[in-house]
């Protein structure tokens, strides 16, 4: 799958749910319409829809949601996405979780051939967290990343920078993270969704996160790279990492390597634009694999150059109507 600006497509996000345990509130409205069950694609064709992006190039998928770990079940998918790792079709599959559930889960995750997860967490202060995910327990997530450590599995921590609400806490993350030998990555919030006009308020750069980390921890450009958009640079006080999301500063689109289906089956060709197939009509039509292959080609071709993200333009609402729950990001 190569697309009109001649990159490759090897990297599949597959949100599960558009529910979740936790609303964000930089991510979700307070009240939320979920999806009736009945629009959802089933396990069992998220996996063949899984299996043909597989056949078309995809080395690394990333399940994510609403929260993944609420979807029944999900297990399921890990395992037979385990026999495509071990059969050699598949590079690494990884997870975006919030955590709450991860205990539960991090020993079945990591037998099924899971490495690394990204977990958010925004803030290090129990009633704080409490406020920003607005239903989330911050030792439930604790207690989650524990687990995954537990379990050899690696874990950066993702934390959205928002002005006024856990700009005094970067120290404290970058210190908390790197004494547990995680990484951590800030990433500047997106206008999907309208969640109101604290984006605006409370939106922050991550070249003001990073000039005031460098008054306190020493950072050296680091050669390290995982799929997505992070820059990373090693702390060398506490031997981990921090990575840079910076949508904003226009830095990652034209290495974009990713599509992103959803719940229902629809291909989104980037997260900052509405371009967009249905593969679920495809999936279910009769005509077998080969139907949703050439639906998934075709879509490749329209596959936008980037986002036209405007930190200028945050208060005129969102960019993106959809919610980032839809695409989980
Ligand atoms: P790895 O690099 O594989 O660890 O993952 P990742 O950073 O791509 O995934 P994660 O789900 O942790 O996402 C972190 C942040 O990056 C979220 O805010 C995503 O919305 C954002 N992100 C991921 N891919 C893209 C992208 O293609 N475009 C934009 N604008 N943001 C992205
Ligand atoms: N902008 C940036 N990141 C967001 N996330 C959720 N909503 C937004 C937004 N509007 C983050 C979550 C999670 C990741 C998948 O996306 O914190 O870590
Ligand atoms: Fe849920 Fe993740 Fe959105 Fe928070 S950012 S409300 S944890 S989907």
């Amino acid at each position: 799958m190569i697309d009109p600006f001649g990159r490759r497509v090897t990297y599949l996000r597959v949100s599960v749910t558009d529910r979740c345990n936790f609303r964000c509130s930089y991510c979700m409205a307070e009240e939320m319409t979920f999806l009736p069950r009945h629009e959802l694609l089933s396990l069992e064709e998220l996996d063949r829809l899984c299996g043909v992006f597989i056949d078309l190039g995809v080395r690394r998928l990333r399940i994510t949601g609403g929260e993944p770990l609420v979807r029944r079940d999900l297990m399921t998918l890990f395992r037979s996405l385990h026999r495509q790792i071990e059969a050699g079709r598949l590079d690494e599959v990884t997870l975006t979780t919030n955590g709450a559930l991860l205990a539960r889960h991090a020993a079945e995750l990591a037998a099924c051939g899971v490495r690394r997860v990204n977990v958010s967490l925004d803030s290090l202060d129990p009633d704080r967290f409490r406020a920003l995910t607005r239903l989330g327990s911050l030792d439930d997530v604790l207690v989650g990343i524990a687990a995954a450590r537990r379990a050899g599995i690696r874990v950066r921590v993702n934390a959205v920078a928002l002005r006024g609400v856990n700009d005094d806490e970067i120290d404290r993350l970058v210190a908390w993270a790197g004494g547990e030998g995680h990484d951590v990555a800030f990433i500047e919030a997106m206008p999907l969704g309208e969640t109101g006009p604290a984006r605006a308020e409370h939106w922050m750069s991550l070249a003001e996160v990073r000039q005031r980390l460098e008054g306190r921890w020493t950072l050296r450009e680091s050669e390290y790279r995982t799929a997505g958009p992070a820059r990373y640079v090693d702390v060398l006080e506490t031997g981990s990492r921090i990575g840079f999301i910076t949508p904003f500063s226009h830095n990652f689109c034209e290495a974009c390597n990713r599509v992103r289906v959803t719940c229902t089956g629809t291909l989104y060709l980037c997260l900052g634009q509405d371009a967009a197939a249905d593969l679920r009509t495809p999936l279910r039509s009769g005509g077998g694999n080969a139907v949703v292959r050439e639906a998934i080609l075709a879509a490749v071709q329209r596959k936008p150059r980037g986002h036209d993200f405007d930190a200028a333009r945050l208060a005129d609402g969102p960019r993106i109507v959809r919610f980032m729950n839809v695409t989980g990001g």
